[in-house]
């Protein structure tokens, strides 16, 4: 009970109100797919981002998560983070960032990981498929 009062009022926000929950089309060439899980508790997320592909600004950006109530506040705000940034931008985004900014307590930590995670694995999946198509990466402006 302790742990529940260190809880943001901010994460609970975001669990009673998760943005951006749904999916995108994965067959969509400017759509990137992460799903990444957490070692530590066997949760599972899956982030989907929508790119401009002449600007590499994230459109769109799409979460589920079979996690625990810290992922779902994490990813959600992670997607609000991200949404209208450069790929190269979202990319630099922590875990640090983001419980921080939630005030997770050390024991979710990890939670914060897996949309950190998912962050990058969309990346990286948008830039498989923008390359398998035979386009250049876009350097940043
Ligand atoms: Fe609060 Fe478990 S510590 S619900
Ligand atoms: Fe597994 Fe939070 S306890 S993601």
């Amino acid at each position: 009970l302790s742990q529940c009062r260190q809880y943001h009022e901010k994460v609970i926000d975001h669990y009673e109100r998760p943005r951006n929950v749904g999916s995108l089309s994965k067959n969509d060439p400017n759509v990137g797919t992460g799903l990444v899980g957490a070692p530590a508790c066997g949760d599972v997320m899956k982030l989907q981002i929508m790119v401009d592909e002449a600007t590499g600004e994230i459109q769109e950006v799409k979460f589920k998560t079979f996690g625990c109530g810290s992922a779902i506040a994490s990813s959600s705000l992670a997607t609000e983070k991200i949404k209208g940034l450069k790929v190269w931008d979202a990319k630099k985004i922590t875990n640090t960032d983001i419980a921080k900014e939630l005030s997770l307590p050390p024991v979710k930590l990890h939670c914060s990981m897996l949309a950190e995670d998912a962050i990058k694995s969309a990346v990286k999946d948008w830039e498989a498929k923008r390359a398998a198509r035979g386009l250049k990466p876009l350097a940043p402006l």
